[in-house]
């Protein structure tokens, strides 16, 4: 949550600090702020709203001038989105400019003592205690006030620090907050995301927890507590910059729901050689898969749905127990984890501050980590025994779509090759996994075209006040994701539920015209399913069925929509596809702001 961006270089900064900021307000868009460095002198702008509330009040940022300078995007933590809580926040003397993504934990401690030491607060931020922080360790050395205030502080953080004595350079430094450098000829940068330098350098490096960085338009130096200089590998991003644009999409959102053949064939097809899977990436042995006692699955939001489904392929095809936990729970649940288990975390920012905890919780009863994430270097990638990279590319929509697919993607690869190294599944079962794996790209492709059909289904919809999504295993798990999509987007209220579990209450709200929409897409479920969608119909529901070509709804459901045949472990590839279409047409019918919802962020950096 919130954005960093910071330039220092021979060109205007603040243009540069905005167009940053626009590749990160996917981050958070309550407010946003800029600090500049400018003869001798820090200049602030800042704007209650979207970024383009800044853009137009500085004008584009051209009456603010200067070369060095730190940008922000907010997600409201510690007090309500205003003009006085955006960031940078500056020192009384106006000597200090800080920007910060994270927590303080024990801001209302040192608030009180600084209060008490004469400093004045301007806003109701947790940030601001750090400005004023700066100012009271001083002493001419910025560095020396840099560690002493991390060494103050507790909680999570990137900031970024501009000190009108030091015109040729800035500081920053990040612990438990994502922030990276951005290596450019003459200027340098640091942001929360690649995205927001990608159009000026692709060399990056990545800062370790507590890593100080010093940036000057000539050089970049990394230290760490005790002042040292600490080298550092240049990382060069491969990703493609039209990644990160809208590229003649009216959102991101569809942009990215049509990439998904793409990102599945990026995803698949490294890991798939001579008819076998092969995961590189990972260090588990057959010895090692053989000694599993349990597996966790541990995530959020739509990474936690990825979850669901991953329980029901895997403990079906590998009968080895899994659990799946949302993060925030899993934490705080003292979850009885030994060495012998294998927990599976799943986010694509790699940097949700419940996965994170929830993966230190697992690590420190011993479990061995293998996580599944998108952003490579991130701090969960970090922090596992093994990570396989989903290569969805940069997803900015708020609702993932990519990202969940090619988690899914994933988490077939894991399984498949978890059950062929434990002898529980056939040659023959084996290699037809794997010729259907390699066909999901192509048969997402052909669900891509129904778009028009499910259009329509969203024009006779989108009034409604409450949508049920309903389905049984696999189609459950499905459920839950396209409730969440469309909840998330259009702000109309849904809930999934297990079919056969609706009767024992939720049932008591279908009236005349509430839709459900029923998935039926598995073969052995599939009467059970329209037994309960007949319970619903028998109630006044009108009925939006999903299911495969192999399947016929037509004597309960009102409207249908038919994904392809494929292997019944990866229909969930398919059917959470029109699911993804209905959400997105049914809020921009709504005239939503689809990829930026209200109250919502894509990387939750709190807890
Ligand atoms: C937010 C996003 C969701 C995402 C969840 C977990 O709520 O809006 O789309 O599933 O965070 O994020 P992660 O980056 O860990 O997958």
């Amino acid at each position: 949550m919130c954005g960093i961006v910071g330039y220092v270089g021979s060109e205007q900064a603040s243009p540069i600090l905005l167009e940053g900021l626009s590749k990160l307000e996917y981050r958070g868009y309550d407010s946003a702020g800029i600090a500049v460095f400018n003869e001798g002198k820090i200049e602030i702008a800042k704007a209650k709203g979207r970024l383009a509330v800044l853009e137009e009040k500085t004008h584009n940022g051209a009456t603010v001038h200067g070369t060095m300078g730190i940008g922000h995007t907010r997600w409201a933590t510690h007090g309500e989105p205003s003009d006085e809580n955006a960031h940078p926040h500056i020192s009384n003397s106006g000597r200090f400019a800080v920007v910060h993504n994270g927590i303080i934990e024990n801001y209302i401690a040192l608030k009180q003592r600084l209060i008490e030491r004469g400093f004045e607060f301007m806003s109701d931020t947790d940030t601001e205690v750090i400005a004023h922080l700066f100012e009271y360790y001083y002493k001419g050395d910025i560095m020396d006030a840099m560690i002493r205030v991390i060494n103050r502080v507790e909680g999570s953080y990137a900031l970024g620090v501009l000190c009108s004595d030091y015109p040729d350079q800035f500081i920053a430094v990040r612990k438990a907050s994502p922030l990276i450098v951005g290596l450019g000829e003459g200027e340098n940068f640091i942001a929360s995301d690649v995205t927001a330098i990608l159009k000026h350098t692709r060399n990056i490096y990545y800062l370790e927890d507590e890593e100080m960085v010093v940036l000057s338009k000539d050089g970049v130096t990394v230290y760490n507590k005790d002042k040292e200089v600490v080298p550092k590998d240049v990382f060069t991003v491969n990703w493609d910059i039209s990644a990160a644009e809208k590229g003649g999409y009216e959102h991101f959102m569809m942009k990215e729901i049509e990439e998904q053949p793409k990102a599945l064939r990026d995803t698949i097809s490294p890991r798939i050689k001579d008819g076998k899977i092969v995961l590189d990436d990972i260090s588990l042995t057959t010895e090692d898969i053989k000694k599993i006692n349990k597996i966790y699955i541990v995530a959020c939001g739509s990474a936690y749905h990825v979850g669901v489904v991953g329980k029901y392929v895997i403990e079906k095809m590998c009968r080895i127990p899994v659990e799946v936990q949302v993060a925030s729970e899993f934490r705080y649940c003292d979850p009885i984890v030994t060495k012998d288990d294998l927990v599976i975390v799943i986010s694509q920012s790699g940097e949700t501050a419940d996965t994170l905890a929830g993966l230190k919780e697992a690590k420190n009863h011993g479990a061995r980590i293998l996580s599944i994430v998108n952003v490579v270097g991130s701090a969960i990638a970090n922090a596992s025994d093994d990570v396989i990279y989903t290569w969805a590319g940069p997803e900015i929509a708020v609702a993932t779509t990519k990202a969940y697919s090619t988690q899914l993607a994933v988490m077939y690869l894991i399984s498949t090759y978890m059950a062929d190294k434990l002898g529980m599944i056939t040659s023959g079962e084996y290699a037809r996994l794997i010729s259907e794996i390699e066909a999901l790209p192509d048969k997402v492709e052909e669900v891509l075209k129904s778009k028009e059909e499910i259009q329509y289904l969203a024009s006779l919809f989108y009034n409604c006040r409450s949508i049920f999504f309903i389905g049984r295993n696999l189609d459950y798990a499905v459920s839950l994701e396209g409730s969440l999509k469309l909840k998330e987007i259009s702000y109309i209220h849904s809930e999934a539920y297990a079919a056969g579990e609706l009767k024992h209450g939720t049932i008591s709200l279908i009236e005349d015209g509430t839709l459900v929409i029923a998935l039926a897409t598995g073969r052995d479920l599939f009467d059970k399913t329209v037994s309960n969608v007949k319970e619903v119909k028998a109630r006044g529901a009108v009925v939006m069925g999903v299911t495969t070509k192999d399947h016929d709804m037509t004597e309960v459901a009102d409207h249908i929509i038919k994904i392809p045949s494929i292997h019944e472990t990866l229909l969930p590839s398919l059917t959470v596809i029109p699911l993804q279409l209905f959400g997105y047409y049914v809020a921009s019918l709504k005239g939503c702001d689809i990829d930026k919802p209200r109250n919502l962020a894509k990387s939750v950096t709190v807890e």
